[in-house]
């Protein structure tokens, strides 16, 4: 039987998982379904990456003894994963005694084996990338002895020979022209190779930075983070079954990791298996980043996109087919919510759900709701099996090349041109004329269901079963050829599986002057809007409308979400063209701000440069009038007079309302 292993990175626990995070996770998911689906055995395996210095600053922080502090944080992301319905076979924490074992096994054997030496090293070292930079790097990075991101060590360290595997590297790189992914990232690799490889620095002393694994032959030191990490993609199979277990799996392994962390992954990786007597891996795949607004989503910048919160809102389904089908292979995207609402709306509730609830429909009026036979069909019917054939082809091609946003297009092609075909073959016409052409065209129709659903149930696994319920199929009959829809089967209740959404635009008291340029709130779809846009759906027996009518109270989580702070106006002046608007710069103790506020016609600027006033702090940014303004000040309005929210007492400045 063929097999598939496939592994995510492990993910630091300092920080709150994220939409990079549930990009990573659900790609791996969705291609160790869609190897199911091919009859392979899988293995899939994520995982936390708990040592080092990260760890130990957020320990800190907390006030916390670091074992404490991650054992506190690493189940966030087991319950995010268990959420997203992602279905690991294992999840590794790099603190557990089966990893740790491992990685000290290898180190000994390494350096039993004289691939490990100690050597005194002096230079700057930079602490929040936890390694020392060469002078070249210093410069770029525009640091100078005196700045406070580095700091000069002199200390006794063990390295590691890695340059003495560059020739065998880059031969290897060479002749396995799929062992990185995209081509454009295993150029640059060959690139990088081109330079002299260093050894690398595999200890850090305790009296600097305690929180690791003790190097077994000398215990003063603990295992850099990162030899460390690596090592959970074999100490997993190696505690479950040794060599055996090892040599079932790692012939089919696949590391689907973020574009920064490709050379890590790419050049120590490999030659720290081939020093402990093992295989590289057999592809690394590569992929892109999430951009917001084309900048780096980051928490200086409020930017940060919270996975949870979308599922909340669009399911859980409907999140990860946008994530899967909006980035190309080894690209950056740009995410907006946006883009995402319209993608749910043109494909899942228009392509693919519209037609279902139409063909039902007619099946439910003029079959009884039993799927009817075929008849023999002309050219039209010829051309849709030939392409369902193609699709079943292609989508596997594009699978084993990890090309999942191509697959789904094609998945998509299919059912625009089932929509396509009702328009040509009007079978509501043909209910009065000619039944039998009427069952010709709806098994038709219906069997591009039953294989697009097919084809989507690695992505969206809760809906399709959901679906094929309403074609009176279960989850068995996801049969990969064309013509397996078996008529005389009885369709289920039709349901709404994907509600179309609507986005409103930005309408706080902050710009009603201006358009904001950009962002768009997303809304829970309203009932109204549902029945408008399903009118068959609700003929063929969706629930009323009403009952999805949102309650208008929240909970204490949903108000949680909202982060109010308390700020300085250190800056005021009005904005150029317009009597409604004041840019400030605020304080938020830890950092500054910059806000456009709706308040000119009630404030002259100097009468708020000083005071503390109440602001949202996680709002997106917007831009007003082209100035980007990163959060909202509150305010009450009554009798036409407006007046700015401050602290009744004396309070800090940054400190967090609740
Ligand atoms: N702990 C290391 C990995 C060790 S693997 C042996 C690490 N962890 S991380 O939590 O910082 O990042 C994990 C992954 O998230 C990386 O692959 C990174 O590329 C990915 N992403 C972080 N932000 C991202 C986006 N905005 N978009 C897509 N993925 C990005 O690195």
């Amino acid at each position: 039987m063929s097999r598939f292993y496939i592994t995510t990175p492990i993910y630091y626990v300092n920080d709150e998982a994220h939409l990079g995070h549930a990009y990573t996770t659900t790609m791996a998911d969705v291609l160790t379904r869609y190897h199911r689906l091919y009859g392979y055995e899988t293995f899939f395996l994520t995982g936390t990456d708990e040592h080092g210095q990260k760890a130990q600053q957020a320990a800190d922080k907390k006030g916390m003894p670091v074992q404490d502090y991650v054992e506190s944080v690493a189940p966030r992301f087991q319950d995010l994963w268990k959420k997203m319905n992602i279905s690991n076979d294992d999840f590794v924490r790099t603190t557990e005694p089966r990893h740790t074992k491992v990685v000290q096994d290898v180190l000994q054997r390494i350096y039993e084996a004289g691939l490990i030496y100690s050597d005194s090293y002096e230079g700057f070292y930079e602490v929040s990338d936890e390694r020392f930079l060469t002078d070249k790097e210093m410069e770029e990075k525009g640091y100078t002895k005196d700045s406070p991101e580095v700091v000069f060590l002199q200390e006794k360290n063990y390295f590691f020979k890695m340059s003495q595997y560059q020739d065998w590297l880059i031969q290897h790189i060479e002749a396995n022209p799929n062992f990185i992914r995209p081509e454009g990232r295993r150029r640059e690799i060959l690139g990088f190779l081109k330079q002299p490889l260093g050894d690398l620095c595999i200890s850090r002393p305790k009296s600097r930075m305690s929180w690791g694994i003790d190097l077994p032959f000398d215990t003063d030191y603990v295992c850099y983070v990162w030899f460390d990490a690596l090592l959970n993609y074999i100490s997993v199979l190696l505690d479950k079954g040794g060599d055996e277990e090892l040599n079932k799996w790692w012939p089919e392994s696949h590391h689907l990791i973020g574009k920064d962390i490709l050379m890590v992954h790419a050049v120590y990786w490999p030659t720290m298996l081939k020093a402990a007597g093992y295989e590289p891996p057999k592809s690394l795949i590569a992929h892109g980043w999430w951009l917001i607004d084309s900048a780096k989503m980051s928490k200086s910048k409020g930017n940060v996109i919270k996975p949870l919160e979308l599922m909340d809102r669009y399911g859980i389904d409907a999140f990860k087919y946008f994530l899967v089908r909006d980035m190309s292979l080894g690209l950056d995207s740009n995410f907006s919510e946006k883009a995402m609402v319209e993608r749910m709306n043109s494909d899942l509730a228009n392509d693919f759900g519209n037609l279902l609830n139409r063909t039902h429909k007619l099946l439910v009026k003029s079959f009884d709701g039993v799927v009817p036979e075929p008849g023999a069909g002309g050219e039209l019917e010829a051309e849709l099996k030939a392409l369902g054939e193609k699709t079943l082809a292609t989508v596997k091609e594009h699978v084993l090349e990890f090309k999942l946003h191509a697959a789904l297009e094609e998945v998509l092609q299919l059912v625009r041109r089932a929509n396509k075909y009702m328009e040509q073959t009007e079978p509501w016409k043909l209910a009065k004329t000619d039944l039998n052409a009427m069952g010709t065209v709806l098994w038709h129709v219906l069997e591009i269901f039953r294989l697009a659903a097919t084809l989507l149930s690695p992505v969206i696994p809760g809906k399709v079963e959901n679906l094929l319920t309403q074609l009176g199929l279960d989850q068995n009959n996801l049969e990969l050829r064309w013509g397996a829809l078996p008529p005389g089967t009885r369709a289920g209740e039709a349901q709404v599986l994907f509600p179309r959404h609507e986005y409103k635009e930005v309408t706080d008291m902050e710009n009603t002057e201006t358009k904001p340029e950009q962002t768009a709130v997303a809304e829970a779809p309203k009932a109204e809007a549902t029945a408008e846009s399903k009118p068959e759906a609700q003929a063929a027996g969706q629930p009323e409308a009403a009952e999805a009518e949102p309650d208008n109270l929240i909970g204490i989580e949903d108000f949680a979400k909202v982060q109010l702070r308390v700020a300085e106006v250190l800056e005021a002046e009005r904005v150029p063209k317009t009597d409604k608007l004041l840019r400030l710069i605020v304080s938020l103790g830890d950092e500054k701000r910059q806000i456009v506020a709706g308040v000119a016609a009630y404030y002259e600027p100097e009468q708020l440069i000083g005071k503390q006033i109440v602001v949202v702090a996680n709002l997106k940014p917007v831009k007003l009038r082209g100035i980007e303004s990163h959060g909202m000040l509150l305010a009450a309005k009554s009798e036409g007079k407006l007046s700015v929210m401050t602290p009744l007492g004396e309070v800090a400045t940054g400190a967090a309302i609740s």
